[in-house]
């Protein structure tokens, strides 16, 4: 923390699915804490915008995409002068039944669910591993430790994702921390459409023990516990953001 208590001043940190939702929330808190941002994002407009308001730098990349990921990693690692934190917030949704899922659908969400954070952790090891005390933070969901019938595509690559971090934290020094945030239901363009009715007949209220939907700024406080020196002796753990979960 520097004298005005801001938690990553000079901290040079990429977070992947900036454009929207949980990554703008967490762009724009780590970018109010003092933070060096590259945002990263496949949507180049609501990408360009959000980087300019932040001043922030930006990279167009589909996360699924090998190379896309090693050019971005390495013009954020250029242009901040080196990498400090990863924050891999973007996903997409699959919602539906197996017997309705093509293996298009799987493959998409494989590729950027988990895929993605795995491209982005190995490009992004070297650079952090030469900072003095880095942090990578992965957002899985709530649906990778519970089971969510109509999204067992979805929920598998949650789960892995779980299972990835854990497992890669085995393979970092001292140096790196790694940690998983599980969001419950977060309101963001992602699940918007399941509000309205929710809303109508109130079983919005009984989502949680919080009885309300979380927002971005919910989830965007926990990452910047994780990235910032607040969790120290934090790593390999799995924090779910949830407002209480009942199962
Ligand atoms: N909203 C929820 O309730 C909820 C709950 C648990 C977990 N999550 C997870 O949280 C993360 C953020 O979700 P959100 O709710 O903010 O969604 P969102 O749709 O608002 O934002 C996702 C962002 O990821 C970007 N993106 C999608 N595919 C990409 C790709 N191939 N390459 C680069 N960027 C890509 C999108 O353009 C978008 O900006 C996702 O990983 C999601 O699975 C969401």
């Amino acid at each position: 923390m520097n004298r005005d208590g801001k938690k990553l001043v000079g901290r040079r940190i990429v977070v992947t699915g900036a454009a929207s939702g949980m990554g703008e929330g967490i762009a724009r808190l780590f970018s109010s804490e003092g933070a060096n941002l590259t945002l990263v994002d496949i949507d180049a407009e609501r990408l360009a915008s959000l980087a300019k308001e932040l001043r922030a730098k930006n990279a167009v990349c589909d996360v699924s995409s090998e190379r896309e990921v090693n050019t971005a990693v390495d013009s954020a690692a250029r242009s901040m002068g080196g990498i400090d934190g990863l924050v891999n917030v973007a996903g997409i949704l699959v919602r539906k039944q197996v017997r309705e899922t093509g293996y298009d659908d799987f493959q998409r969400a494989v590729g950027v669910n988990l895929a993605g954070p795995f491209l982005m952790c190995r490009a992004a090891l070297k650079h952090l591993e030469a900072a003095e005390a880095a942090t990578i933070v992965n957002i899985a969901s709530l649906a990778g430790l519970r089971s969510q019938p109509g999204m067992a595509v979805y929920s598998a690559t949650k789960a892995g994702l779980v299972a990835f971090s854990e497992a890669f934290s085995g393979e970092l020094g001292p140096t790196v921390r790694i940690n998983t945030i599980c969001p419950g239901v977060i309101r963001t363009p992602m699940i918007d459409f399941m509000f309205e009715a929710q809303e109508s007949d109130g079983s919005v209220k009984n989502l949680n023990r919080a009885a309300r939907p979380g927002t971005a700024e919910d989830v965007a406080r926990a990452c910047l516990f994780l990235t910032s020196p607040d969790s120290n002796f934090t790593s390999a753990a799995t924090l779910a953001v949830t407002g209480g979960h009942f199962r």
